[in-house]
This record gives C-alpha cells, structure tokens and sequence, in this order.
C-alpha cells in the first residue's frame, strides 16, 4: 500500500477535466513548485501526494487550498491513474485512502474536541506536510494548533498560503479557522522536536490531540516507538488524545520509504501507556464515509479476513492493511 495508493467507487463515471487553480501562472508560485520538484527528497514530496489526494476528492474533503499546495505534477499523476481506474471500471478508484483517512481524521479530531470539557485544547500535526485543517476545521476555532515539519517544507507551505491569501478574489477569501497557528520547523527523527514545540509555546499541562497522519511509517521502528512513548507520558500529566494510522507488516517492502510497521497497535498503544484504544480498518463503519459500498473492493475483502492473516488465502496477494487509531489517556487512569 503507498501513501499515494488505490480506493473504492461510488464516483460519477466520468472524471470532470483536471482544473489547475490560477495561481498557477503566478510567478512565485511556480518558483515554489520548481523548487519542491527539484530540491525536495522523496520524504518530503509524500505532502504534496497527499493533497493532491485531498485536491482530487475534494468534493469530499472540501479542502480550499490542497491543488495550490499539491503543485501540477502531483495532480496530473493522480488524474491519470483516477481516469484509468474509472476506464477500467476498477472497484477501488486511485486516492480514495487519503479521502476515507482524511474525512476520519477530520471526524476524530471533531470528537476528541467535543470530549474535552472548556476550552483551551492544543492540537499537534506530526508531520504536517500540506494538511490545510487550520484553513478549513470549523471545530479549531477555541484550538492552539502546532504545525510540525521539515524547514524547507513548511518555508513553501507557508508562503504558497501566503499567496493564496494574498490574491484572494470574490467572496471566499482564505481565512484561518483556528484559534492560532504555530509552524515548527523540526526533523521528529533527530531533533528534539518536542523543546522546539515548548519553545513555540507549546504546554505539557494543556489537553492535546496529536494529529500522526500519514507519518509513523515514515520513521524507523525505534523513532516511531519513542515518538509514541512521548505522546504516551504526556497522558500522565494532562487528558490526551492521539489520531495516528498504522501500516501493517505486508505494507513494508525493503525498496520503498517506508519502515515503522505494526500488526496490532490495539495491543501496542495500551503497552505504551494509552488508557483506551480503538482501532478501525478502512470500510468499517466509522471509516467508508459513503465511498466504499462494494463488497467486493479490496478494504471489504480484507475486513472479511481475521487480522492474523497476511496473505489472502484467494489469491495469494498480500493483506496491506491501514489502521485507523484513536486512543486517549488522562492523569485519572494512573491513579491505582
Ligand atoms: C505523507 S505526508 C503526510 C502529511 C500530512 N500529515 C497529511 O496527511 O497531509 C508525510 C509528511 O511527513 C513529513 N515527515 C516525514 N518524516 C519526517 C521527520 N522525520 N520529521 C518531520 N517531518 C517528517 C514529510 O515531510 C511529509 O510532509
């Protein structure tokens, strides 16, 4: 499974023609997308895949800014492999994963806020990348939220908005959603990208949610742990929520980014500290949101099998899982 990888169905059969927004003919613009074509790692492009996820679904997603942040390149490669999935008639359609796990995101981050009595809550985005949620989430108005990426991706993040804000034209300017928003420039692999976001202003006694969106498989195992274990003691201090996804074993192959895996976070979190873990698979119930109807698409079918299973028993074909996890924690649960 990548980042960038297939869905489901339940889409006109057409593909409406590819609209670039027209800022792309805006000079700094353009340089900004030159620079992430040329300079940026493959790490760091993975952003821009997602949004052009979020672009391409974003009669979903509703995501006002996610073409401008995606770039050309990321959205003409996602339109062709959406259009020919739809000539094929393919039962999962390219980029409906980052819809279904964008739209999830979004709904968890809704309810952890409504969970959380008065005001006051942080939100942190671990490897931000192009996620536009302090832009479009109603929900983050009362919220604090923290923006953690490498430098150079947040440098061009930040001036594209910019210019999007900017040149806003007719009666939907771009406009922050959330109470406030820090930018922390941090490699959450090396750095200590914690003291950074404390020095952003940042407060361990605050109740937070971490946003890990597409981020933990990025990491090796022991920097995915030791992130989590982080996110773990913070339970201790103050009530915690964590959003994270989770590719399990057969997502990982020794040519690709990825690395963290993990077979049961529903087993793992709770070792770490987590109090109550919850754990979907895309197509459950509280994760198709309308757009995986068929009970033949590949999420339906590996529902179908126990989790122990890695290789469908039908074909052969491995069962690349992506887990959808919310788990919470608060100093009350400590207390023997
Ligand atoms: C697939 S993108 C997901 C971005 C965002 N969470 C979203 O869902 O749109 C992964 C992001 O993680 C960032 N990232 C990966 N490893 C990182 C690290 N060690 N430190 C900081 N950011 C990292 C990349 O730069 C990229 O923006």
């Amino acid at each position: 499974m990548s980042d960038e990888s297939n869905g489901s169905q339940e889409e006109p059969q057409v593909l409406e023609e590819l609209k670039l927004p027209h800022l792309f003919s805006n000079e700094k613009v353009r340089e900004l997308h030159a620079t992430i074509e040329n300079e940026w790692d493959s790490l760091q492009r993975s952003a821009c895949q997602t949004a052009a996820g979020r672009a391409l679904w974003k009669h979903v997603t509703n995501d006002p800014v996610a073409d401008l942040l995606a770039g050309e390149t990321y959205l003409r490669s996602l339109y062709e492999k959406m259009t020919n999935d739809r000539i094929n008639k393919a039962r999962e359609v390219s980029g409906v994963i980052l819809a279904v796990r964008t739209l999830w995101f979004d709904s968890k981050i809704q309810d952890a806020l409504n969970s959380f009595s008065g005001g006051g809550v942080q939100v942190v985005l671990l490897g931000a990348g192009m996620d536009a949620r302090a832009y479009r989430l109603s929900c983050l108005k009362e919220c604090d939220v923290f923006e953690v990426d490498f430098t150079e991706v947040l440098q061009v993040k930040t001036t594209l908005l910019q210019e999007a804000i900017e040149s806003a034209e007719g009666d939907q300017p771009l406009r922050m959603t959330a109470k406030s928003l820090n930018r922390v420039a941090a490699d959450i692999s090396k750095d200590d990208w914690l003291e950074k976001l404390k020095i952003s202003g940042f407060e361990s006694e605050r109740k937070t949610v971490w946003v890990l969106e597409g981020i933990l498989y990025y990491l090796s195992h022991a920097n995915a742990l030791q992130v989590l274990k982080i996110i773990a003691d913070k339970s201790s201090i103050t009530k915690t929520v964590l959003l994270a996804d989770f590719m399990n074993q057969p997502c990982i192959s020794s040519n690709s980014n990825f690395h963290f895996y993990c077979d049961w976070p529903d087993h793992l979190l709770p070792s770490l500290g987590f109090s109550s873990v919850k754990l979907s698979q895309l197509g459950d119930p509280d994760a198709h949101f309308g757009l995986m109807h068929d009970p033949l698409n590949l999420f339906n079918k590996l529902r179908s099998l126990p989790r122990s299973v890695q290789t469908n028993p039908d074909d052969g074909t491995p069962c690349r899982r992506l887990y959808l996890v919310q788990a919470s924690g608060s100093p009350n649960q400590n207390i023997p």
